[in-house]
């Protein structure tokens, strides 16, 4: 995008000192929102909220350092929004990994602050047979809203997530509640169902679960950041939680070979099992809600 291009972006959106379009990583446009209580970057490419931390806490998403920023390749934390699919495209090995939607530019429309000083941007694309608006309120939480709406004359069926990152002291002392005694796809073992015990969420090597039919809120507890980070979310019944361990994150060219302990995905999606049907007309809206806790 040109000079002339953001300047006109912020002609038109920028609140002064709290909400303004600027080049990126790799020259992409991101808005930069200071609101009262928490600061953030959401990029034009893929809707990306690549940041969001909240006054007097540290950083709550994690961005690798090893994060390509072009066109053609998907941010690397943050949350990436995968859709229409999740994953390998079934009936298409070519196709890129989760979807369409992260890799391409999305529309401005709206950036505005609230009567309670959060600061909410709205991003729209078309998609296939979908309207996408995608609302990122930035506060004390970050709520992110994706809203889906099939315009096509057909049913359609699609998968979302909202791939979200999250900072963690040390993978390896970390847990994670609010799953326990649900089903999940082991995508380790071969995609086997397993039922995860009463008990939370442990990492003690490579983890890509996807939980089934679960609308509970999850907490990752951190002993070593001393805070607990809630995902809390509605129109979503899967739960993805991963953590490429050693030798993924070593496969990856766009993650730190180092980096694997300090994150931890959990992810609001509608995924296997969960995948949304719309008849004509129909809508879905698929919300995260983040908070950060000192413990
Ligand atoms: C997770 C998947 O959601 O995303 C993993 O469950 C996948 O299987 C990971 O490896 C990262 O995907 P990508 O396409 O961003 O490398």
């Amino acid at each position: 995008m040109s000079d002339g291009e953001v300047e006109q972006l912020n002609r038109r959106w920028a609140i002064d000192g709290q909400a303004r379009f600027e080049p990126g990583g790799g020259g992409l446009t991101r808005l930069a929102i200071h609101a009262a209580q928490a600061t953030a970057h959401v990029y034009l490419h893929g809707a990306h909220v690549t940041a969001w931390q909240p006054t007097d806490h540290a950083p709550v998403l994690w961005l690798s350092s090893a994060s390509r920023f072009e066109a053609s390749k998907p941010i690397r934390g943050g949350v990436p929004i995968c859709f229409p699919w999740f994953g390998p495209k079934p009936d298409d090995p070519d196709a890129p990994a989760h979807g369409l939607a992260r890799t391409r530019t999305w529309n401005v429309s709206g950036v505005h602050v609230t009567a309670d000083d959060e600061v909410v941007a709205t991003f729209e694309t078309r998609l296939q047979a979908f309207i996408l608006t995608y609302t990122v309120t930035v506060g004390r939480t970050l709520t992110m809203s994706l809203h889906v709406l099939n315009e096509s004359p057909h049913p359609q069926r699609f998968e979302a997530a909202l791939h979200t990152y999250l900072t963690v002291g040390d993978i390896r002392q970390a847990r994670v509640t609010g799953l326990e005694g649900t089903t999940f796809i082991d995508k380790v073992d071969g995609g086997r169902r397993k039922t995860q015990p009463n008990e939370p969420v442990l990492f003690t090597q490579e983890t890509d679960r996807v939980y089934l039919d679960t609308d509970s809120a999850c907490v990752l507890h951190d002993p070593v950041l001393l805070r607990r980070i809630v995902v809390d979310k509605s129109g979503s019944r899967s739960t993805v939680v991963w953590n490429p361990w050693i030798a993924k994150a070593a496969r990856m060219d766009d993650f730190g070979d180092h980096e694997w302990p300090g994150m931890c995905c959990i992810e609001t999606a509608c995924v296997a099992d969960n995948a949304v049907h719309l008849s004509p007309g129909a809508d879905h809206a698929v919300n995260a809600v983040l908070s950060v806790q000192r413990s």
